[in-house]
């Protein structure tokens, strides 16, 4: 009974931690993203639109950690009716990660 009350215990932390990590993807986004790319990821005059979007749905995680590292701008610019230049950003490891899984989220539905 003892092992048993102490699995549970792990399982719960196991899913505590996951729920946090999906909570910090919202609130990263909505606190350094949401003013360019929209609160739904809707795109704006000054973001890509994110929802459906298949480059983020295709692009895998480092690929796009390298993305939000370097920014994109001038040349590189893929949205040319967008005057804004996607700007670097400053996240740690956890917060890139935690930031992209929302994004693939946004881009799947
Ligand atoms: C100041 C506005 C701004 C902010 C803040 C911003 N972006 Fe962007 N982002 C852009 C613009 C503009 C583009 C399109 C650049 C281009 O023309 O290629 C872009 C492009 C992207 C792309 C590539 C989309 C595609 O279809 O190629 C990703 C992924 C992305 N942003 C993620 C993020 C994430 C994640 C954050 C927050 C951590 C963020 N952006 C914050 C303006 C912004």
């Amino acid at each position: 009974m003892k092992r048993l009350l102490g699995l549970g215990v792990v399982a719960l932390a196991v899913a505590f931690s996951g729920t946090a990590i999906a909570a910090d993807g919202a609130a990263l986004f909505k606190a350094k993203c949401s003013m360019c790319h929209g609160l739904e990821g809707q795109g704006s005059a000054m973001g890509a639109k994110m929802q459906g979007n298949e480059f983020i749905k295709k692009t895998k995680e480092d690929e796009l950690s390298a993305l939000l590292k370097s920014g994109r701008a001038g040349a590189a610019k893929k949205y040319k009716e967008i005057k804004m230049d996607m700007p670097k950003q400053v996240l740690n490891d956890d917060e890139t990660k935690a930031v992209i899984a929302h994004i693939k989220g946004i881009a799947s539905k």
